[in-house]
């Protein structure tokens, strides 16, 4: 009985991290695991991306989920460390926000488990919005459109974890899935050029990006010291011992190349910057993860692989809606 419980663990393990390695894909819909089972109606999706661009989410009324997260910017700022509505400095970078419908944690050091749970942080965060719920949710019951939108969609109205639910259906509509890589995925050989092509084949060999981004959103969704310089603690911050100290997680690479700058502390300013930063192993030894190494990869494979992170592009057109 005890051999067979083992063998079964064994078994469930082997699948289980067959199951995680997974390949460069195209992502699907189908996976997605929504809270409520279903893909959220029209209607929901609207309501969050309303309140995403409703500056009435800040204390002073002057910043909203996009003000930082801005379309146009690649759902970033394009400042290296973000900027609280009071006007004080953020410690890290503001994260582009794409395909994270698949994701399964939030922030660089992976301290929310849920969208909707993290929807909930900065509106709240002394530094960012600097807005108690308390005070929000009156505020929202005096806009007529939030009462009857709020009421139709979840019956009962307007509360907090209604406000996360709404926000975050709508972030789980911003996926990057239809790029010149999938394209390329699917069939069409013209849909990269022969740089991208041989980007990917470096991604996936030479260079050994698949290490970590990999999947299809180029994300293992764990947590890795890549050797940049400064003294945040990362994921050491929140779980894990001395081993996760200066981790980060690993962001997805779709549409990375509206989002600069990059890193959490926003310290490389452009892709070009960002392989360069890879090929020479990184920039300090302490804790770093022993696959980050010299790559010695020579100028025309380091614009190769430039090449491909560009060809995990599907600009999504979001147009801000009008604030009721
Ligand atoms: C003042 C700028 C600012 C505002 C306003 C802001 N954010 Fe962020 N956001 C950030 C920064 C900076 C981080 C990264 C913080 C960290 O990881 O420690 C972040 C992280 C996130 C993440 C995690 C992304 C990932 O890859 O894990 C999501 C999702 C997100 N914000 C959504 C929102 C929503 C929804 C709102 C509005 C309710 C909002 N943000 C308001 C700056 C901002
Ligand atoms: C050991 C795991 C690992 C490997 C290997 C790796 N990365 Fe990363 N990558 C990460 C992590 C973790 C971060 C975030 C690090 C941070 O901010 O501290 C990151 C960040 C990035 C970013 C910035 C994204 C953003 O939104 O800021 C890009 C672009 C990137 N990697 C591309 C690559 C390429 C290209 C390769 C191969 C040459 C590669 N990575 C290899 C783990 C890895």
């Amino acid at each position: 009985m005890a051999r067979l419980s083992l063998v079964l663990i064994a078994m469930v393990m082997l699948f289980g991290v067959k199951a995680y390695a997974e390949d460069l894909a195209t992502p699907s819909l189908d996976d997605i695991d929504y809270p409520e089972e279903e893909a959220p109606s029209a209607k929901e999706v609207e309501l969050g991306k309303v309140l995403f661009f409703d500056p009435r989410l800040s204390l002073n009324m002057k910043q909203s989920c996009g003000t930082c997260h801005n379309p146009d910017l690649g759902f970033g700022d394009g400042l290296a460390t973000g900027l609280g509505t009071m006007g004080g400095g953020l410690g890290r970078n503001t994260p582009h926000i794409y395909n994270l419908a698949w994701n399964v944690t939030f922030f660089w050091d992976g301290r929310a488990g849920t969208l909707e749970e993290q929807a909930l942080g900065p509106i709240q965060a002394a530094g960012e919005m600097n807005l108690p719920l308390e005070k929000l949710i009156p505020r929202l019951q005096a806009v007529k459109y939030y009462q009857d939108t709020f009421k139709a969609v979840y019956g009962d109205g307007i509360n907090k974890a209604n406000v996360g639910k709404a926000i975050a259906s709508f972030e789980r509509t911003l996926n990057a899935m239809n790029t010149p890589f999938d394209q390329y995925l699917a069939g069409d050989k013209m849909a990269m050029g022969p740089e991208a092509v041989r980007g990917l084949a470096l991604f996936e060999g030479k260079a050994n990006c698949v290490a970590c981004h990999d999947g299809a959103n180029f994300t293992d969704n764990s947590f890795h010291n890549i050797g940049l310089k400064g003294d945040d603690k990362g994921r050491e911050g929140v779980a894990g011992g001395k081993d996760m100290r200066g981790a980060f997680k690993t962001p997805g690479l779709r549409n990375v190349i509206f989002t600069a700058p990059y890193m959490h502390d926003g310290s490389e300013g452009s892709l070009e910057s960002v392989v360069q930063f890879y090929n020479r192993g990184g920039d300090q030894d302490t804790n770093k993860s022993s696959q980050i190494k010299k790559l010695n990869l020579t100028e025309q494979e380091v614009s190769d692989l430039v090449a491909f992170l560009g060809a995990l592009t599907d600009p999504l057109e979001i147009k801000r809606p009008k604030i009721p």
